[in-house]
C-alpha cells in the first residue's frame, strides 16, 4: 500500500492527514497557531511558526506510523490564501506575513482599483484590501526600506513548500488571490506586477494544483523515515483544496464553509468575472477549470471573538442557546469585525449588536452571531453569477457540526445543505487528494463526493421568522458605513 500526506496551513491551526491509496485516514496531527494584531485592523503570523508547526506535526505522525510514513509517495499542500510573505536575498522573511483578514491596505486597494481597470479585466477581481497586491503596495509606501529588499514574494503554503523542497513555486488557485495572475490565461501578468513596482523575477514558478511541483529534500525524507522519493503536488488555496476534498467538479456543485472565514463556493463554466460585486473569480486547482466564491471575513471568528469577550468557550456559548428561541430574530448581529469582502468590499466595515434588551444573555448573543453570519453568507451567495444552478451546498469547516446554523443558512438562501458523515473533510483532505493526482491516480477515482449523514432542507417557517431581522440588517448596513 502507498500513502499520502495532506497539509493545510489554516489561520488558527495547521493540520496534517495521512491517507492510504483508498483514501482511508490513518493518522491526523494538528498544531495551534496564533495571530498577532499589532495595530487595529492588522493580522500577522510569523512564517517560521507555520514551518515549526508542520515539522512537529509530521514528526508526530512519523513517530506513530513509521511503516506508513516509510511508504509515503506524495504530499499535497493547502493554505490560507492571500498572505504576503516577503523574502530577502538570503530567503529570510523580511517581516511577519500580512494575512488575508488584514485590513490595513484599504487606501492602496481603492487607489489601485480606481486607477487601473486592468485588475478587473486581467486579474478578474475587484482590488480588495486583503489581496496580496494591495498589501505589497502598502509595504512599498510604509516600509520602503523593506520593500526595496524583496527578492521573492510567496503565499503561506508556498513558504512551507519552500521549506520542504528549497523551491519557490505556487499553484494557479492560490496565485489567483494575489491579483497578479492573468486568470483567463493562467500565467503571471507582467502588467499587473509592474503597476505594483514588482517583476516576474520576484514571483514563484507556477504549476497546476494536481501536477508535481518539486521533490521533498532528502534530509527531511530521512528525518521522517520516508524511503522513496516523495513528490510535492502543486496544491491549492484552502477553498479550492476543500472543493477537491468534497469532490466538487461541476457547476451544479457548491460548498458553504464555516471556518475562521465564511465562504460560498461554486465551480463555474469557465473564467467568469464578477468584480463589481466583490465576487472572487479564481482558477480552480484542476487544469482548465475555474470557480467563484463569495467570502466573508468573520464566520467562526465572530464566535471566537464572542467567546473571548464573554470568557467562555464556544461550546459553552452554544449550549446556552434555548431551542424555543430558534425562530427569534432579535438581537441582530453584524459580523463585520475585520471589515468585509463579498458583497460590500469595505475593509472599514464594523460589527455590532442591535436591538438588545435587558433580558438578553450570552445564549441570545450567540444565536444572533450565528444568524448574522448566515445573513452575510446569504448576501454573498446572492451575488454569485449562477447561484440558481447550485443543486446542493456541502457543508465544511468547524461550523458544519452545527445543524441549527446550517438550517438558518439553508432557509435564508433556499439551498439544500448536505452534511458529510465526517465534517472534518476539507482542505487537508483535498491537499492529500491533489498529492494522489500528482502521483498518477485518476480524477474520477479520487475526486468523489463525501458520504452524507443527512441533508438539511430550507425551512420556510424559519425563513419567514428571520426576515424582519435580515431586512433590518440590510437596511442598517449603509448607515453604518462611511461609503
Ligand atoms: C479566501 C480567503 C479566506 C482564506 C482563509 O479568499 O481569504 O477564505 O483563504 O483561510
Amino acid at each position: 500500500m502507498t500513502y499520502y500526506l495532506g497539509i493545510d496551513i489554516g489561520t488558527s491551526s495547521i493540520k496534517v492527514v495521512l491517507l492510504d491509496a483508498e483514501q482511508r485516514q490513518h493518522g491526523m496531527a494538528s498544531r495551534p497557531l496564533s495571530v498577532s494584531r499589532p495595530a487595529p485592523g492588522w493580522s500577522e503570523q510569523a512564517p517560521a511558526s507555520w514551518w515549526e508547526a508542520v515539522d512537529s506535526a509530521i514528526s508526530e505522525l512519523a513517530c506513530q506510523q513509521p511503516d506508513k510514513m516509510a511508504a509515503t509517495r506524495a504530499i499535497g499542500l493547502s493554505g490560507q490564501m492571500h498572505g504576503l510573505v516577503a523574502l530577502d536575498g538570503q530567503d529570510r522573511p523580511l517581516r511577519d506575513a500580512i494575512l488575508w483578514n488584514d485590513s490595513r491596505a484599504g487606501a492602496e486597494a481603492s487607489e489601485l482599483q480606481n486607477r487601473y481597470p486592468e485588475f478587473a479585466r486581467i486579474g478578474g477581481n475587484l482590488v480588495m484590501a486583503g489581496f496580496t497586491a494591495a498589501k505589497a503596495v502598502w509595504m512599498a509606501r510604509h516600509e520602503p526600506e523593506l520593500f526595496d529588499k524583496i527578492e521573492t514574494i510567496l503565499l503561506p503554503k508556498d513558504y512551507v513548500r519552500f521549506c520542504l523542497t528549497g523551491k519557490k513555486i505556487s499553484d494557479m488557485s492560490d496565485a489567483s488571490g494575489t491579483l497578479w495572475l492573468d486568470i483567463a490565461r493562467r500565467c503571471w501578468s507582467e502588467k499587473l506586477l509592474d503597476i505594483c513596482g514588482l517583476g516576474l523575477l520576484q514571483m514563484p514558478a507556477l504549476v497546476e494544483g494536481s501536477e508535481v511541483s518539486a521533490i521533498l529534500l532528502p534530509e527531511l525524507a530521512q528525518k521522517w523515515g520516508m524511503t522513496s522519493e516523495v513528490v510535492i503536488a502543486g496544491g491549492a488555496g484552502d477553498n479550492a483544496a476543500a472543493a477537491i476534498g468534497l469532490g466538487l467538479r461541476n457547476p451544479a456543485d457548491g460548498f458553504v464553509s464555516l471556518g475562521t472565514s465564511g465562504v460560498v463556493f461554486q465551480i463555474t463554466h469557465g473564467f467568469c468575472e464578477q468584480a463589481d460585486k466583490a465576487v472572487h473569480a479564481f482558477c480552480h486547482a484542476l487544469p482548465g477549470s475555474w470557480h467563484q466564491m463569495g467570502v466573508i471575513l468573520s464566520a467562526s471568528d465572530s464566535l471566537s471573538w464572542l467567546s473571548e469577550i464573554a470568557g467562555q468557550p464556544v461550546p459553552a456559548l452554544l449550549a446556552q442557546m434555548r431551542p424555543e428561541d430558534n425562530h427569534k430574530c432579535w438581537p441582530v448581529f453584524h459580523p463585520y469585525l475585520s471589515g468585509e469582502r463579498t458583497p460590500h468590499n469595505d475593509p472599514d466595515a464594523k460589527g455590532g449588536f442591535f436591538g438588545l434588551s435587558r433580558r438578553d444573555g450570552t445564549g441570545d448573543l450567540t444565536r444572533a452571531v450565528l444568524q448574522g453570519v448566515a445573513f452575510a453568507l446569504a448576501d454573498a451567495l446572492a451575488v454569485l453569477d449562477t447561484p440558481e444552478e447550485i443543486g446542493m451546498l456541502i457543508a465544511t469547516g468547524g461550523g458544519a457540526k452545527n445543524d441549527y446554523w446550517l438550517s438558518v443558512i439553508a432557509s435564508l438562501t433556499g439551498c439544500k445543505i448536505g452534511v458529510p458523515e465526517n465534517t472534518d473533510i476539507g482542505a487537508a483532505m483535498g491537499a492529500a487528494r491533489l498529492a494522489m493526482l500528482a502521483d498518477g491516480h485518476s480524477l474520477a477515482h479520487i475526486c468523489t463526493p463525501p458520504r452524507l449523514s443527512h441533508i438539511i432542507d430550507p425551512d420556510p417557517a424559519l425563513a419567514a421568522s428571520l426576515q424582519p431581522g435580515y431586512q433590518f440588517s440590510q437596511t442598517l448596513y449603509p448607515l453604518m458605513t462611511k461609503k
